[in-house]
C-alpha cells in the first residue's frame, strides 16, 4: 500500500509544472499540478481569496479575474495556462495610494453590493468592460454583467453603479 502511495505521489511530482506569472504586479513563480484550476491556485496557494468560487463550472461569474486585460472565469482556466500572464484581481484593483477605484467607489457610494459574494467578479468583469467600452449605454452595461450572476442585488444598484463609474473614469482622463 506505502509502495502505491509513493508510486503515486513521485507520479504527481513528475507531472507537476513551474509557472511564472504576474499577479498584481507581483512576479511569481510557482510548481503546480497541470489539473489545479486557476481559481484554486490563487486562492489556495496564493492566499488570493477576494476572488470567489460559486458554481466552479464557468456560469456564476463569481470567480472573474483579469488575465492580459480579458475578463476570464478562473474556475473554467488551469494554473498552468497562467503562464506568463499578467492576472488582476481584485485584491489589486485599488488605487496605487489605496484608495477605491472609481469602480468600487461608484458601487460603494450606490449600494451596488449586499452579502459581496458577487462583487470582486462584478467588479472585475466591469473595469475590462469599461476599459473598452468608456462610454456604455444601460443596456451595454446590462449586457456585460449578464454572465455575472447576483442573488441579493437585484441588478439595479449595480447598473447604476457602474454608470457613474463610467462617468467618472472619463473625468479622470480628461
Ligand atoms: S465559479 Fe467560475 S463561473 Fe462560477
Ligand atoms: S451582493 Fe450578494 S450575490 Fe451579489
Amino acid at each position: 500500500m506505502a509502495q502505491w502511495h509513493n508510486l503515486e505521489e513521485s507520479m504527481k511530482r513528475m507531472s507537476d509544472r513551474k509557472i511564472s506569472l504576474t499577479l498584481n504586479g507581483r512576479e511569481i513563480s510557482e510548481t503546480v499540478e497541470p489539473r489545479l484550476h486557476l481559481a484554486d491556485f490563487l486562492r489556495h496557494t496564493l492566499g488570493a481569496t477576494g476572488t470567489h468560487l460559486g458554481c466552479e463550472h464557468g456560469v456564476c461569474g463569481a470567480c472573474t479575474v483579469n488575465v492580459d486585460g480579458e475578463a476570464i472565469r478562473s474556475c473554467l482556466m488551469f494554473a498552468v495556462q497562467a503562464d506568463g500572464k499578467n492576472i488582476i484581481t481584485i485584491e489589486g484593483i485599488s488605487n496605487t495610494d489605496g484608495t477605491l477605484h472609481p469602480i468600487q467607489e461608484a458601487f460603494r457610494h450606490h449600494h451596488g453590493l449586499q452579502c459581496g459574494f458577487c462583487t470582486s467578479g462584478m467588479i472585475i468583469t466591469l473595469d475590462a468592460f469599461l476599459k473598452k467600452h468608456p462610454n456604455p449605454t444601460e443596456v451595454e452595461i446590462r449586457s456585460a454583467i449578464s454572465g455575472n450572476i447576483c442573488r441579493c442585488t437585484g441588478y439595479q444598484s449595480i447598473v447604476a453603479a457602474a454608470l457613474e463609474a463610467a462617468g467618472n473614469l472619463k473625468k479622470q482622463e480628461v
